[in-house]
């Protein structure tokens, strides 16, 4: 699928103000900092699309951006910042299940990790979290670029196992690089299956 045009139409702090259209749409979550307003700008292919930085906590809100005048992708506050204050915390947390509570037109949900690090407990419970919520969802691990190819397979190894102590089976990965654009065209087919199944 070839991305034509994407522009950000509004950050909103209740899931109640989002777009009511009906237009399918495309979430991404994960820990602060891992990497999903920089994985949207690597979509779109347009750097300042959605705002990023090395601090995490920099996404607040919920952010609609309209694809191709048809589709919506939705980048969401990151979840676990352990520095953020208490009430800031539960604000994001508070966005964040109101989101899911709310959006009927949710299509997909792209699960971000940060593909350096050890299975986090937080993730975890979020996957688990999130499979009961009777949409489509995918691993996206991030960051593939800081990784040598081995060590990046040992950890995905490792990930898969710890996943199939839980669960029966592991949900599609997509292994992803913002930096270096690598992992664009397997989301991308994945989007577009989606919306065909819809
Ligand atoms: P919050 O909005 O705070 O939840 O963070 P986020 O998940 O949206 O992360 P963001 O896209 O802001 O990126 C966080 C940091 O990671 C920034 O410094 C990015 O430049 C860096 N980063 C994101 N993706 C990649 C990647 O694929 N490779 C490398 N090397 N750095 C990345
Ligand atoms: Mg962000």
């Amino acid at each position: 699928m070839k991305i034509t045009s994407a522009e950000f139409i509004s950050s909103y702090a209740d899931a109640n103000k989002c777009p009511q259209d009906g237009r399918p749409e495309f979430a991404f979550i994960g820990r602060s900092n891992v990497g999903k307003s920089s994985l949207i700008n690597m979509l779109t292919n347009l750097k300042g699309l959605a705002k990023i930085s090395s601090t995490p906590g920099k996404t607040q809100t919920i952010n609609h951006f309209l694809i191709n005048q048809s589709w919506y992708l939705v980048d969401l506050p990151g979840y676990g910042y352990a520095k953020a204050n208490k009430t800031l915390r539960e604000g994001f947390g508070k966005i964040i299940e109101g989101y899911f509570s709310k959006r009927k037109s949710l299509s997909g949900l792209f699960i971000l990790i940060d593909s350096r690090l050890e299975p986090q407990a937080n993730d975890l419970d979020f996957i688990q979290w999130a499979s009961s919520l009777d949409v489509p969802l995918a691993l996206v691990f991030t960051k593939i670029d800081k990784l040598k190819r081995n060590e990046l397979q040992k950890n995905l190894k490792h990930y898969e196992k710890t996943i199939l102590t839980r669960w029966e089976e592991v949900p599609t990965i997509i292994l992803t690089s913002a930096s270096e654009t690598s992992g664009r065209d397997e989301l991308l087919a994945l989007i577009e299956e989606s919306m065909k199944e819809l």
